[in-house]
């Protein structure tokens, strides 16, 4: 009897993670960070906002920097202080990657 009862407890915590795992940010991909986290400015496209100073993504200059200098500049842009609080290192790397697929377009 006991053994059914946490077999049955063991299914439930199963059936609510299968729900929930899906809306947890850490299972985001790179587009769905982007397009939540940095689209909003840097346009759908990465082609950025001149008129507001925002630079593009996919131009000659950002193709020119690192992986390392994408992931500082997410990070440490003070105009990024609010994304970058929300974003874990992991993320960022994803969102790299996407940015590279972008420049490729
Ligand atoms: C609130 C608007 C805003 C959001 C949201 C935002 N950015 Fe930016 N980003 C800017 C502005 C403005 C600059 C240029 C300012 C600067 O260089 O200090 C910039 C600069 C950058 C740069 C440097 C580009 C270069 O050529 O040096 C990168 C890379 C970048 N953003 C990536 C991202 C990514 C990735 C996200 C999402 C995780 C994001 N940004 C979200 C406004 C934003």
């Amino acid at each position: 009897m006991k053994t059914t009862k946490l077999i049955m407890l063991v299914m439930t915590i199963a059936v609510a993670l299968f729900i929930l795992i899906p809306n947890l940010s850490w299972a985001d991909d790179g587009a769905t960070i982007y397009k939540a986290k940095c689209a909003a400015c840097h346009g759908a496209d990465a082609a950025g906002k001149p008129a507001a100073k925002i630079p593009s993504l996919n131009g000659d200059d950002a193709k020119k920097l690192s992986d390392a200098d994408l992931a500082k500049a997410i990070t440490e842009k003070p105009k990024h202080a609010g994304v970058a609080k929300s974003v874990t290192p992991d993320q960022v790397k994803m969102v790299v990657a996407y940015i590279r697929e972008l420049q490729k377009k």
